[in-house]
């Protein structure tokens, strides 16, 4: 296994930082050549799961930090990985099915662990209940990083 271009950011948990952290992913991902639609996949994906850090990782109060580790992988596949210091999951089974949701919101629909397994290859959970979340996307590009 070949790693490349380790690229690590940190941000503070503010509601802003969503779409921040979906452009930076999107100029990372760009030096391997996506296709517009598989650049489209990840910044939809890494936005869900920065989100999921923003909104009940740290319950929306802006306090604490997020950071995404980007690597390519054997040249064509790339690896996000977003993780927090928040609340954590306690049955990470039960938070990845459709429609399962804690958010009191009525626009939360439980679907954001549905939306990153559909639009990347693997989604890997790690978690701890007041330690916080780690999400790794992984997505295997048509393209290959530095050819
Ligand atoms: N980083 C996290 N920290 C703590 N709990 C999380 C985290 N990410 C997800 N969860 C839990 O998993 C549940 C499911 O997440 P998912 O993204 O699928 O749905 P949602 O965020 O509730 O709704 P949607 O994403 O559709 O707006 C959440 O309601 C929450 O309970
Ligand atoms: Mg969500």
């Amino acid at each position: 296994m070949m790693e490349k271009n380790i690229v690590t950011i940190e941000f503070e948990a503010l509601p802003e930082n969503q779409s921040f952290a979906r452009s930076v992913a999107a100029a990372y991902v760009g030096a391997a050549d996506p296709t517009v639609e598989e650049l489209t996949e990840i910044k939809t994906a890494v936005s869900e799961a920065v989100s999921n850090a923003i909104i009940h990782g740290y319950e929306r109060k802006g306090q604490g930090r997020i950071s995404m580790e980007m690597k390519f992988v054997d040249r064509d596949k790339v690896f996000i990985r977003i993780t927090d210091q928040g609340c954590g999951i306690d049955d990470i089974a039960r938070a990845r099915e459709p429609m399962y949701s804690t958010g009191s919101d009525m626009e939360m629909s439980g679907m954001g662990f549905t939306v990153m397994e559909s639009f990347v290859d693997k989604v890997l959970v790690e978690s701890q209940l007041g330690v916080g979340t780690s999400v790794t996307l992984i997505k295997y590009l048509d393209t290959y990083y530095d050819l």
